[in-house]
C-alpha cells in the first residue's frame, strides 16, 4: 500500500483518459490513415509525414527519426517536461484528481524562502526602475539610453533601471530601501555584498540594470552596464537559489510569444543587442546571460520553437562562439543555423545602421551549423590525410555530447559523409584514447577497404519468435522452456529476450508497451517500436486471445521442432564419437535415441 501504488494506479488512470491523438493533435496537424494517424515529426524536420499516432494502443513513433513513446514521453520530449510535471499537465486537462504528495515541513520552508527571496528582487527590480525615472532627463543614466535609441515602451518591457552611484546614493542606496530582513535576503541573492568590516553594501552602482526573469516571469537576478565607457563593462548576479546562469535566458520571458508564433528563435550574445533588436522589429530574440550557450539553455529554448538562428559577430570570437555551440545543437537535435555580420558589426549597430530589412535578409541566408562548423574545419585542417585526423580529433568533444547511441551515430554519420571516411573508422578513431599516426591513416581510409560490422540481422522465424515474444509476454514461461533463449542468440532477440525475462520475473503482467518504454534508445527498441505498430496494423485486436493462442502453439511446436533438430545434431557427433572409441555400449544407446527422435521429427514435417 501506500503512495507508490496509488501514483502507478494515477498513471494508468491519466495514460487511459488522454487520449493521445487529441493531445498530440494539439502540436501537430494529424492526418488519418487507417488504423493510425500521420503527421510531420515536432522532433526532426520533415516535409513528408513519417510520425505516426496511434489512439488504441496510446503510443506514438516516428519513422524517420525513431522517436517513439506514449503520451507522457511526448510532453517531456516536447515541452522537456519531468515526468510529475507531465502528469500534472494531464490530471489538470482531463480533471483527474491527483493524490496530493504530501509536502513535508522541509520543502514547505524551503519553498517559502525562494518566495521570500522573489519577493526581493522585484522590489528591487521596481525601486531601480523607479530610480531610472527620477533621474534627470539630461542625467547620464537616461543619456546613455537615449544615446543609444532604447524607447521607453522596450526600457518598460523589460523593466530596465538604474543603480545610482555612491557619489549620489552612498553606499546603502538599496539597504535603506528594504527592511532588515529582505536587505537579509538580498545578501542572499547577491544585491549587497558583505565588506570586510562587516557592513552591508550595494552590489550594483551608477548601472543600468536588466533584470532577468525566469521562464515564470520571475526575477532571479540582474545584468548590470556601466553607463558609457568603464570596467568592468558588466556586472552581473551572482548565482544564488534562484539564480542559474546556465538555465536561463535573457528576453525569453518577454519575447516567448514572439518565438512561438514564428517558430525560430534568434540569439544573439549582448543584453543591448538584444533590446535594440526587439526595438527594431526583429522580436524573435533572446541572449544567454554572458556565458557561453549552454545544452539547458538550448533546450529550455526548444520548448518554444524548433528551428534557432545565431546570429553573431563576424569576428573569430563570434566564430569561435558558434562552432562552440555547435555539439550541443547537434546533441539536442534542434536545428541551428548560424547568420555571422559583417566586419566591425554587432546586431545592435546592423540594425541600426542598415535596418530590419538588412537584417531578415542577413537571417534568411544563415546556414546551417553543423555545415558550418565542417567548413570551419575543413578550412582549417584541409582535407589530407592529417587534415582528416585533425578533425576527427576536433568532433571528439562533438561526439561525446550526443545523449543518446542513435543521436551519435547521426554526428558520425554526418561528419563521415562530409569528409568522405568510412563511419565505422570515423567512430573508432573519435572513440580511441590515442591519437598516434596510425589511427590517422586508418580514419583516412577509402570506403572500399573497410570491414563492416553489423548486428546480426533477425532471421525470419526468429523476427516472428521475437514480435511474438514482445507482443504476448504472458506466454513468456513457455517460450523459455523451450529455449527459446538458444534460438535468439547473438543479436538484438536475445537481448529483448534477457529485457522480457527480467520484466515478466519482477510482474507477470507486463504489457508490451512497458517492455518499450523500459527498453534505452537503439536498435532493440526500434525493433519494438516497429513491432508494436506492425501489430496494431494487423488487425489481431478483435480476437486477440484466441489467435495468440493459436499462434503459440504453432510457435511452441516450431521450437520443438529445432531443439529436436538440435539434439539430433548433437546425438550424430555423439554416434561419432562413440564409433571411434569403440564404445558399443553407448553407441547402441545413442542410436536407439536417434531412432526415437527421427520418428518424432517425421511427426512434424521439416
Ligand atoms: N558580459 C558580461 N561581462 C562582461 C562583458 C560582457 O557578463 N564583462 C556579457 C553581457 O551579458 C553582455 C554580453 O556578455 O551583454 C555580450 O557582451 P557585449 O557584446 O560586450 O555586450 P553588449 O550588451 O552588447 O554591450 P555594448 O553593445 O553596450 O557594448
Ligand atoms: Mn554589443
Amino acid at each position: 500500500m501506500g503512495f507508490i501504488e496509488t501514483r502507478q494506479d494515477i498513471t494508468a488512470s491519466v495514460k487511459e483518459q488522454a487520449d493521445i491523438v487529441k493531445i498530440i493533435g494539439e502540436y501537430v496537424e494529424l492526418k488519418r490513415s487507417g488504423i493510425r494517424y500521420l503527421g510531420c515529426c515536432p522532433f526532426h524536420n520533415e516535409k513528408t509525414p513519417s510520425f505516426s499516432v496511434h489512439g488504441p494502443q496510446q503510443f506514438y513513433h516516428c519513422f524517420g527519426c525513431h522517436e517513439s513513446g506514449d503520451v507522457f514521453s511526448f510532453l517531456m520530449k516536447y515541452h522537456n517536461y519531468d515526468f510529475p510535471t507531465a502528469l500534472k499537465y494531464l490530471a489538470d486537462k482531463f480533471n483527474i484528481a491527483l493524490p496530493r504528495k504530501k509536502v513535508t515541513r522541509k520543502e514547505k520552508e524551503r519553498e517559502e524562502k525562494l518566495q521570500r527571496m522573489y519577493d526581493v528582487t522585484e522590489k528591487a527590480a521596481r525601486i531601480y526602475r523607479q530610480q531610472l525615472h527620477d533621474e534627470k532627463e539630461d542625467g547620464a543614466a537616461r543619456l546613455y539610453l537615449r544615446e543609444r535609441e532604447i524607447p521607453e515602451d522596450i526600457q518598460s518591457l523589460f523593466q530596465i533601471g538604474y543603480a545610482p552611484a555612491k557619489e549620489a546614493a552612498g553606499w546603502n542606496f538599496l539597504e535603506t530601501r528594504l527592511s532588515s530582513a529582505e536587505a537579509e535576503i538580498a545578501e542572499q541573492v547577491g544585491l549587497l555584498a558583505r565588506g570586510e568590516k562587516g557592513g552591508r553594501y550595494d552590489r550594483f552602482r551608477d548601472r543600468i540594470l536588466f533584470p532577468i526573469f525566469d521562464a515564470k516571469g520571475r526575477i532571479i537576478g540582474f545584468g548590470g552596464r556601466i553607463v558609457g565607457q568603464g570596467q568592468p563593462k558588466y556586472m552581473n548576479s551572482p548565482e544564488s537559489p534562484i539564480y542559474n546562469k546556465s538555465r536561463n535566458l535573457l528576453g525569453l520571458y518577454q519575447q516567448r510569444e514572439e518565438i512561438r508564433r514564428s517558430r525560430k528563435a534568434i540569439i544573439v550574445e549582448g543584453n543591448f543587442d538584444l533590446i535594440s533588436l526587439v526595438t527594431h522589429g526583429c522580436t524573435n530574440v533572446v541572449a544567454p546571460l554572458g556565458t557561453a550557450l549552454t545544452a539547458s539553455q538550448i533546450r529550455l529554448l526548444s520548448r518554444y520553437s524548433e528551428e534557432m538562428i545565431l546570429l553573431f559577430d563576424g569576428d573569430e570570437a563570434g566564430v569561435k562562439a558558434a562552432v562552440r555551440a555547435a555539439p550541443y545543437f547537434l546533441a539536442e537535435k534542434v536545428h541551428a543555423r548560424v547568420a555571422l555580420l559583417p566586419p566591425g558589426h554587432d546586431p545592435d549597430t546592423f540594425v541600426r545602421q542598415k535596418g530590419l530589412d538588412a537584417l531578415q535578409a542577413l537571417l534568411a541566408g544563415a546556414g546551417d551549423l553543423s555545415e558550418f562548423l565542417v567548413e570551419h574545419l575543413i578550412q582549417q585542417h584541409g582535407l589530407t590525410l592529417e587534415g582528416k585526423s585533425r578533425i576527427a580529433e576536433e568532433i571528439k568533444p562533438l561526439v561525446t555530447a550526443a545523449h543518446s547511441p542513435l543521436q551519435r551515430s547521426v554526428i558520425i554519420a554526418h561528419f563521415a559523409d562530409r569528409l568522405g571516411v568510412d563511419p565505422q573508422r570515423l567512430e573508432e578513431s573519435v572513440s580511441s584514447e590515442e591519437n598516434g599516426a596510425q589511427r590517422m591513416k586508418e580514419v583516412a581510409r577509402p570506403q572500399q577497404e573497410r570491414e563492416e560490422i553489423r548486428l546480426q540481422p533477425l532471421s525470419p522465424a526468429q523476427k516472428r519468435l521475437a514480435e511474438f515474444m514482445v507482443m504476448n509476454p504472458r506466454y513468456f514461461k513457455e517460450l523459455e522452456e523451450k529455449n527459446l533463449r538458444e534460438t535468439l542468440r547473438g543479436g538484438v532477440g536475445e537481448i529483448l529476450f534477457l529485457q522480457i525475462k527480467m520484466m515478466t520475473a519482477a510482474n507477470s503482467e507486463v504489457q508490451p508497451e512497458e517492455i518499450f518504454s523500459a527498453l534505452p534508445e537503439g536498435p532493440e527498441r526500434n525493433i519494438v517500436a516497429d513491432m508494436l505498430f506492425n501489430a496494431s496494423r494487423s488487425d489481431f485486436i478483435g480476437s486477440a486471445a484466441d489467435q495468440a493462442e493459436e499462434e503459440l502453439q504453432e510457435l511452441l511446436e516450431w521450437l520443438d521442432g529445432q531443439n529436436q533438430r538440435n539434439l539430433s545434431r548433437s546425438l550424430t557427433l555423439q554416434i561419432e564419437q562413440a564409433q571411434k572409441e569403440n564404445d558399443f555400449v553407448a553407441l547402441e544407446k545413442l542410436l536407439l535415441q536417434k531412432q526415437t527422435i527421427e520418428r518424432e521429427m517425421r511427426g512434424y514435417g521439416e
